[in-house]
């Protein structure tokens, strides 16, 4: 039997195809591990839990850890990132889903918990969640052993599972999937990179002689600014750390302190994992450019202060699908896509199947890995294997049909030496 709790059953055709559509994009999660799991269920007996954002990259994820004979929970990880089609989709191919696009926190909340009765032995996060959850309200899963190990697919997870160890109260062994270099390397940086289109689509903007501002120089924001600029635009990066300011600055971005540039940016784009990137104060508020756009990019909604944007707004108006425009009592207007929440998510498609293909093919190997290694996971921070990281960079090259050099044995030696030298 199925359990759910979707928007509109109805959808289910579209689902499907949207989730075709991914799968053709998606050889290495949809095609060579799916067909491997097909025939040799290693993931028979096992039951997943995945808080990720409901996609129809997402989608294939979830059909391929069934192919390996997983019985598959899936809830949204993001209360706006669900898309209500591909969840209706999932249900009728037998796949227990508790996600609809826009539910509260207390539904968001109910949705992981339904997941969480499931008594799953692997997690799937993105955000951390789902696992926190676990830890305060299922502690007989996390001391039991039912959850064998956990996976956490975004930077945001990964700090908060990091402060968890450190504090000494993660129960569970935890692979930081985001980290590993198959999966922040592109989805990060070309995923959330090409998200900035997220800013086009919702206020249909040129780009071209604007001045965006994007808030960090990690992994996400790199790729944002370099898109940025490529669509023509006077980029301005903030950040705290000072050798990423420098890799900005000789990339040759100006770089300033975000209160410098309130008055000055036409765009302002967040995705720094922070919160109050934009400091909650009127003063600043007050200063910001008349039409400004405003976007986050990063896990959690605090990066700009929304909340304290919304108080102070004299008037609040829808103008497109997830764009409000706020009226500021000294009579500009500020427009905020997808309420503060992740911009490329809730008014795009999320990033493009082809990069969620090796974000997912890391999730698909990692899943198998625990059930392999179970009897040898202790609790803490594990990192993904590089064999596995390896693993799947071989099948994406080898899916587009580029081939690389082998190191012969004297190289390898060489490069793994000491005594060659002068
Ligand atoms: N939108 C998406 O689809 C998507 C995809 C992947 C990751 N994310 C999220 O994006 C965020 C960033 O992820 P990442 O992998 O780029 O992280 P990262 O750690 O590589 O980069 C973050 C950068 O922001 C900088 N920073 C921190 N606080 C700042 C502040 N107050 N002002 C300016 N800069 C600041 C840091 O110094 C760092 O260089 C996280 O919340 C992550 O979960 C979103």
């Amino acid at each position: 039997m199925v359990n759910y709790k979707v928007a509109d059953e109805s959808l289910a055709e579209k689902g499907k195809e949207a989730l075709y559509i991914a799968e053709n994009k998606m050889p290495v999660t949809a095609k060579v591990i799916r067909e491997r799991f097909e025939k040799e269920k290693p993931l028979q007996g096992i039951i997943i839990a995945g808080c990720l954002h409901v996609t129809k990259e997402t989608g294939n994820l979830a059909r391929t850890l069934k192919a390996g004979g997983a019985e598959v929970y899936l809830c949204g990880s993001n209360p706006l990132s669900t898309q209500d089609d591909v969840s209706a989709a999932l249900v009728e191919e037998g796949i227990n889903v508790f996600a609809w696009h826009g539910n509260t926190d207390e539904e968001f909340y109910w949705c992981i918990r339904q997941c969480l009765n499931a008594k799953p032995n692997i997690l799937i996060d993105d955000g951390a969640d789902m696992i926190v959850t676990a830890h305060k309200e299922f502690p007989e899963l996390v001391e039991n052993g039912t959850i064998i190990a956990c996976q956490e697919e975004t930077t945001t997870g990964v700090k908060r599972f990091r402060a968890m160890a450190k504090k000494g109260v993660l129960k569970v062994p935890l692979f930081p999937v985001n980290d590993a270099r198959c999966k922040n390397q592109f989805d990060n940086e070309l995923g959330t990179g090409q998200g900035i289109v997220a800013a086009i689509y919702g206020m249909h903007v040129l780009f071209a002689g604007k001045k965006v501002v994007i808030a960090g120089y990690g992994h996400c924001s790199t790729g944002m600014a370099l898109r940025a600029r490529g669509l023509g635009a006077n980029v301005i990066v903030t950040e705290v750390d000072p050798t990423k300011a420098l890799q900005a600055v000789f990339a040759g971005y100006t770089v300033k302190p975000i209160i410098d540039t309130l008055e000055e940016a036409d765009i302002i784009l967040t995705a720094t994992g922070c919160k109050h990137v934009i400091p909650p104060k009127i003063e600043i508020f007050d200063k910001l450019k008349d039409g400004i756009i405003l976007g986050n990019l990063g896990h959690f909604d605090i990066e700009i202060p929304t909340k304290e944007l919304y108080e102070y707004a004299k008037e609040i108006k829808p103008i497109r699908s997830n764009v409000e425009e706020l009226l500021m009592p000294n009579g500009k207007k500020v427009y905020l896509l997808a309420k503060g929440r992740l911009a490329n998510l809730v008014l795009s498609e999320g990033h493009p199947s082809e990069v969620m293909d090796m974000s997912f093919g890391l999730q698909s190997l990692m899943s198998e890995f625990i059930v392999q290694n179970k009897d040898n996971l202790k609790p803490g921070i594990i990192e993904v294997p590089k064999e596995i990281d390896d693993k799947v960079g071989f099948l994406k090259l080898k899916s587009m049909g580029i081939r690389i050099d082998d190191l012969t044995k004297e190289q390898y030696n060489y490069i793994h030496g000491y005594e060659e030298g002068t």
